[in-house]
């Protein structure tokens, strides 16, 4: 008698102790708090500077919940500033080329519902290591490496958060120096435009991938936007067809907001740029 009581504690116990184990887990991941829970959220790659910046400030500002990620968070300072403006701003540090801290942040995340995720994060490159005559290997991976496989390893580790969400979007931000239409005639920017239209083919077939998990995957484009990567470009940060900041972002937020499979079929996969218009491939 007296046994099988203290086998039916012992039972009580290690269940308990299986529960407690299980809370624990999930309390591992209790330091992320969204501001609301009853808001979407989006979650944007080199947000401290450029057009990143002005989605972080844009979402901000339509009070959803902002996860924005920068590579060093410490020197981030109008970021910091936007983010003491606006509580639904969480900053994290992100670099989308370092593997281990992508799966560390997507571990921290665990469950939290990611709307929509945008890979905005990218890089022009050095423009003479670039051009044919002194064309640089090193160069060409460390562009590949940010443009094209960045953004599928973050699609890639956060997929289920996108998944767990109302929206279910995975947008990731291309250029029209990706489109064999647009620029046929020049050849500038090598590594740059070849890393655009990597993305642009990775981005799709994750929308094959991401299907049975109901999310889309799309391209976005900003139009010529008046931030560092068009400067050292080269091109005329006044040029007739350059817009602020702010224009490409908040006609980017009305285009993701339009995205659905519709759409997706219907560009068949091509990029809408922030002013609705489509980019040839
Ligand atoms: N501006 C345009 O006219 C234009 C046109 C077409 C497409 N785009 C695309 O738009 C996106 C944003 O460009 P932008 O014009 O805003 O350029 P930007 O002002 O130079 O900003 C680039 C952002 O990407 C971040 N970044 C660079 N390497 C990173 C890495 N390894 N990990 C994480 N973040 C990284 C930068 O962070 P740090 O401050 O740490 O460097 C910065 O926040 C890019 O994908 C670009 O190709 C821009």
């Amino acid at each position: 008698m007296k046994e099988s009581s203290n086998i039916k504690i012992f039972s009580i116990a290690f269940f308990c102790f299986l529960l407690s184990g299980n809370s624990i887990a999930h309390s591992d991941h209790s330091d992320v708090k969204v501001h609301d829970q009853n808001r979407p959220t989006v979650f944007i790659t080199g947000s401290n500077r450029g057009i990143g910046f002005g989605l972080a400030k844009n979402y901000a500002i339509k009070g959803w919940n902002v996860i924005a990620t920068c590579r060093s968070p410490d020197r981030a300072e109008e970021l910091k500033k936007l983010a003491s403006d606006y509580p639904n701003i969480l900053i994290e540090e992100l670099d989308v080329t370092d593997l281990a801290e992508i799966d560390e942040l997507a571990n921290k995340y665990e469950g939290v519902p990611i709307d929509v995720l945008i890979n905005n994060a990218g890089i022009l490159g050095d423009v003479q290591a670039q051009s044919f005559g002194s064309l640089d290997q090193s160069t060409f991976e460390k562009v590949m490496l940010v443009n094209a496989y960045g953004p599928l390893k973050v699609g890639e580790a956060f997929a289920d958060n996108v998944a767990l969400s109302d929206q279910k979007k995975i947008v990731s931000m291309t250029s029209g120096l990706g489109s064999m239409q647009i620029t046929g005639n020049t050849d500038r920017f090598y590594f740059y435009r070849m890393s655009k239209a990597a993305l642009n083919m990775g981005v799709i077939a994750m929308n094959v991938s991401l299907k049975s998990k109901g999310i889309l995957s799309a391209l976005i484009a900003p139009g010529m936007v008046e931030t560092a990567l068009l400067e050292a470009s080269g091109y005329p940060l006044s040029g007739p067809v350059v817009v602020t900041i702010d224009q490409s972002a908040l006609g980017l937020i009305e285009v993701i907001e339009e995205i659905n499979p519709t759409t997706n079929r219907k560009n068949r996969g091509k990029a809408i740029n922030y002013d609705k218009g489509i980019i040839p491939w």
